[in-house]
C-alpha cells in the first residue's frame, strides 16, 4: 500500500502539528491577541499520535516525519513522543520545525531521543525587527537555541527567513554571512496566503527573483542540481562549500513534484497546505477503526489531492485553517 494521488505522486513525508499555539505573534502569521486555539478534547493524545504515524510507517510508505506546530516544543512531554516515533519500525527520518526559543534547554534531550534535525524560523538578526515581526522581544534566545541545535549534533541546522518588504527586505545578504559563518543552512521562504488575517498581497511579497538579485549583488550563486521533490532551490555560494535556498512556493511553485502529506493536531488529513477539505481520521481511530481501516482512509485523502495549489487562479480561496493550525 502506498498514498499515491490522481496525479503519479506518491506521499511518502508526513508532516505533524502537533499543536496550534505559538509562543510568537509573528504578524504574518497571527494577530497579536492569538488564535481561538484547539480545545484539548479535539486533539490527538500521544498514544493516538504514535498509533497513526505507526500506521503511515508500517502500512503506507511514509519514511520521514516532521513535526511542527504552531509551535511544536509548546507540546508536554515532546521528547517521549519523539522516542516513541524514532522506535517505529521501518524507523522515519525525524525532524522539528520550530522557532527555537526553547532549542536551549530541548536540543539535547530531543538528539537523545531520537530527532534528526532540526529547521528554525529566524526572519532578522535585528533584536528590534525582532520584536516587531514577531512581537516578542526574544532574538537571544532564539541565537542560543541555534547555537545548542549545533552542539547536540543535530544536523543539518536550517535557518528559514521569510522576507517581508520594507521591514527586513534589506537583510538578505547579512543573514546569509551570518548563517555561512555558524555553518547554518539558510532558505529564503516566499510569504504564502496562509495567514489567519487574510492579510497577504501578492504585490507585496518580497518574490524568490527579487531575493535572489539581493543576494547575487553581495554573492556570486551558481544553481545546484537534484532538487528533487524539496522544496527549495539550492545555489552554491561564493564557489561553495557554502549553500542557499530560496522556496518560491508561490511564484514557482513545485507541487507537481509534491510528496507530503499533513496530519493537523485534531487528528485531520490534509492532503495539501492548501487543501480546502480534509479528512477526519480522528473519529474512525476513536470509533475504534483498526489499522487496516485508518490507512483505507488516508490512502482516500491522498487520491483526492489536486494538481496544485491554485494560487494564481482567480477561484483561489484560502484554506480556513491559518498556517499555524496547519503546520507548515
Ligand atoms: P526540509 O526537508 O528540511 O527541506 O524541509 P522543508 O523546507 O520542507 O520544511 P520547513 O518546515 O522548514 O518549511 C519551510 C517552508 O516550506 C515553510 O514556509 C513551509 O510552509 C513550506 N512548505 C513546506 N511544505 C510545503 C508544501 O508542501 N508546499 C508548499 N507550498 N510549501 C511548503
Ligand atoms: N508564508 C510562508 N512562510 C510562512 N511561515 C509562516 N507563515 C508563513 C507564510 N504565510 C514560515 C515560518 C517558518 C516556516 C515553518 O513557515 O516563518 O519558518
Ligand atoms: Fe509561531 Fe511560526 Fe506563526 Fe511565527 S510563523 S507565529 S513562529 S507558528
Amino acid at each position: 500500500m502506498d498514498l499515491a494521488d490522481t496525479f503519479g505522486r506518491v506521499a511518502t513525508d508526513l508532516r505533524v502539528s502537533l499543536t496550534d499555539r505559538c509562543n510568537l505573534r509573528c504578524t504574518y502569521c497571527m494577530p497579536a491577541e492569538g488564535l481561538p486555539w484547539l480545545p484539548s478534547e479535539r486533539m490527538l493524545t500521544d498514544d493516538e499520535i504514535v498509533r497513526l504515524v505507526g500506521v503511515a510507517v508500517r502500512l503506507l510508505g511514509v519514511t520521514e516525519v516532521r513535526l511542527t506546530g504552531g509551535e511544536p516544543t509548546l507540546r508536554p512531554g515532546l521528547a517521549d513522543l519523539v522516542g516513541r516515533i524514532a522506535a517505529l519500525r521501518p524507523r522515519p527520518k525525524l525532524s522539528l520545525t520550530t522557532n527555537g526559543l526553547s532549542l536551549a534547554r530541548l536540543a539535547a534531550p530531543l538528539r537523545a531521543a531520537g530527532l534528526d534535525r532540526v529547521n528554525v524560523s529566524l526572519d532578522t538578526l535585528d533584536p528590534v525587527r525582532f520584536a516587531q515581526i514577531t512581537r516578542r522581544d526574544r532574538l537571544g534566545d532564539v541565537l542560543a537555541g541555534l547555537r545548542a541545535a549545533a552542539a547536540s549534533g543535530l544536523a543539518p541546522v536550517k535557518v528559514n527567513s521569510v522576507l517581508l518588504r520594507g521591514v527586513n527586505d534589506d537583510e538578505a545578504p547579512s543573514l546569509l554571512r551570518w548563517s555561512l559563518a555558524e555553518g547554518y543552512e539558510l532558505r529564503f521562504i516566499e510569504q504564502m496566503p496562509l495567514d489567519a488575517q487574510h492579510g497577504w498581497r501578492r504585490s507585496t511579497m518580497v518574490t524568490a527573483g527579487e531575493t535572489l538579485a539581493a543576494l547575487g549583488a553581495a554573492v556570486t550563486l551558481r544553481p545546484l542540481p537534484g532538487r528533487g521533490s524539496a522544496p527549495a532551490e539550492l545555489f552554491e555560494v561564493d564557489g561553495g562549500p557554502g549553500r542557499v535556498g530560496v522556496i518560491g512556493s508561490v511564484s514557482a511553485p513545485f507541487c507537481a513534484a509534491c510528496d507530503r502529506v499533513r496530519l493537523t493536531a485534531d487528528g485531520q488529513v490534509r492532503n495539501c497546505l492548501f487543501a480546502r477539505e480534509e479528512s477526519d481520521l480522528r473519529t474512525a481511530l476513536r470509533a475504534g477503526a483498526d489499522d487496516e481501516q485508518l490507512a483505507q482512509l488516508w490512502q482516500a485523502a491522498v487520491r483526492g489531492k489536486h494538481a496544485g495549489h491554485g494560487i494564481d487562479e482567480v477561484a483561489f480561496r484560502q484554506p480556513d485553517r491559518p498556517m499555524s493550525a496547519i503546520g507548515g
